[in-house]
């Protein structure tokens, strides 16, 4: 009796924490797909069960409750793992896809790689030479540039528009400095009548078709200027990471992403063209962060910087923290958890088409710069030692996730 109901708790486990199910009660029963690895392992012992389709990866089946429930079990009791498979008529439906088409998506599109595999940091010497580089100065120079050229940088404004044009230039004439031609400006339009268009940067890594890295914020201010903190300090923390990366002369394996969203105070409308660009090229990311307001420290919050808790993957958000201790020597009880309770900015359109997404942030959402979308949001609100503490947590997330190549000597002070 006992091992029964063992039995039972220990399976609904299995089926709560492995499949968000959202059962129909269709005697015939839903649709899934199941990695094609573990289909071959329990097919013909335990389980007799026909795919309707099938993929390089994965095949499709249709199962009763009990079905899935067994088949949980087995993979579970075979493999250990909760075995990848999903109920794929959900996702069909949230993305108004055919089954055909939601199959061949989860095939090969980026819910597979929506996971991170935690790891621990391997590349010491390459993230100091990176953090080495990094300049507190020029970063509070390019705001205040920012600021002087580009105070209204609206979605649907001309100067908005010219500020997107900016940033690509910006990327060009770096490239140029440093004798580099192949650093790649791609221009993502947001259609829907605005103005101003996504930019993102691409730097090549050895092997463009391992997963890459991609680090963004959003470029647009809502109606009132300049946003300093919301968000030029995320804007001009992408450029001073853009800067630094290519200044290293470090190479890595990995493609390199630097984005600038337009229109996210739109709604999130330029991430969410972003992302379908990446989908539709197929382009995988190991991981992305998100820089949304870095520049404001609460004097309220003991902690000295955050991290979102909502709509970024778990994995990826603990492994900032591993880099915060390790690099920038911040201990855990100062570094903080908050939520915002919503899709409160870009993360949240990478988080929901699978990409693993994670995002530091200045303060507690209760805390942070009550300035947003004012005529306040101003210089003299940021302090530039707060935001390079973001800048840090980039370098080391750019080089560790990024693997460079080639052999970097310890810095020495000599
Ligand atoms: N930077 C803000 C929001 C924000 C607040 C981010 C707190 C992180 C913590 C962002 O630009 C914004 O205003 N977002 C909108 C939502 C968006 C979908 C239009 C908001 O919060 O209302
Ligand atoms: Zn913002």
């Amino acid at each position: 009796m006992k091992k029964t109901l063992t039995r039972v708790l220990f399976s609904s486990v299995i089926l709560i924490s492995c499949l968000q199910l959202g059962f129909t009660n269709a005697p015939q029963g839903r649709f899934y797909m199941v990695p094609n690895q573990y289909l071959a392992m329990i097919q013909g012992r335990s389980l007799a069960l026909a795919p309707l389709a099938v993929t390089p990866g994965f095949s499709l089946l249709r199962l009763t409750p009990e079905e899935v429930q067994s088949l949980s079990e087995e993979i579970h009791h075979r493999v250990g793992i909760c075995g990848g498979f999903s109920d794929i008529q959900v996702q069909a439906e949230q993305r108004g896809m055919t089954l055909a088409q939601a199959l061949e998506w989860q095939a090969h599109g980026p819910s597979i790689i929506s996971r991170f595999e935690p790891r621990a940091p391997q590349y010491p010497n390459e993230v100091k030479r990176m953090l080495s580089g990094l300049s507190a100065d020029r970063w509070a120079q390019t705001l205040n540039g920012i600021i002087a050229n580009f105070e209204d940088r609206s979605a649907y404004t001309e100067s908005g528009k010219k500020f997107s044009l900016w940033l690509g230039q910006f990327a060009q004439q770096l490239g140029a400095q440093v004798g580099r031609n192949d650093i790649q400006v791609i221009n993502i339009p947001t259609g829907g009548g605005y103005k101003q268009d996504s930019v993102v940067i691409r730097l090549p890594g050895a092997d463009p078709k391992e997963p890459g890295v991609l680090l963004g914020g959003h470029m647009d201010t809502f109606e009132k200027k300049p946003g300093a903190d919301d968000d030029g300090s995320g804007t001009t923390t992408v450029l001073e990471l853009l800067t630094a990366t290519v200044s290293s002369g470090l190479k890595f394996k990995r493609d390199i992403y630097f984005a600038f969203y337009a229109a996210e105070e739109r709604g999130l409308v330029g991430s969410q063209r972003v992302v379908k660009e990446f989908e539709a090229r197929r382009i995988t990311l190991k991981g992305v962060l998100q820089y949304d307001m870095t520049g404001f420290d609460s004097p309220r919050d003991p902690q000295e910087l955050f991290l979102i808790t909502d709509n970024v993957n778990p994995d990826l958000t603990r492994f900032l923290s591993v880099l915060a201790q390790k690099y920038l020597g911040i201990t855990p009880d100062r570094i903080g958890q908050t939520s915002c309770g919503y899709a409160c900015s870009d993360h949240a359109s990478w988080h929901r088409a699978g990409y693993p997404a994670a995002f530091p942030f200045e303060a507690s959402f209760n805390n942070m710069n009550r300035t947003l979308h004012t005529d306040r949001d101003v210089m003299a609100n940021i302090s530039v030692p707060h935001a390079m503490k973001f800048v840090a947590l980039g370098a080391a997330f750019i080089v560790e996730l990024g693997d460079p190549i080639g052999q970097v000597r310890p810095l020495t002070w000599n």
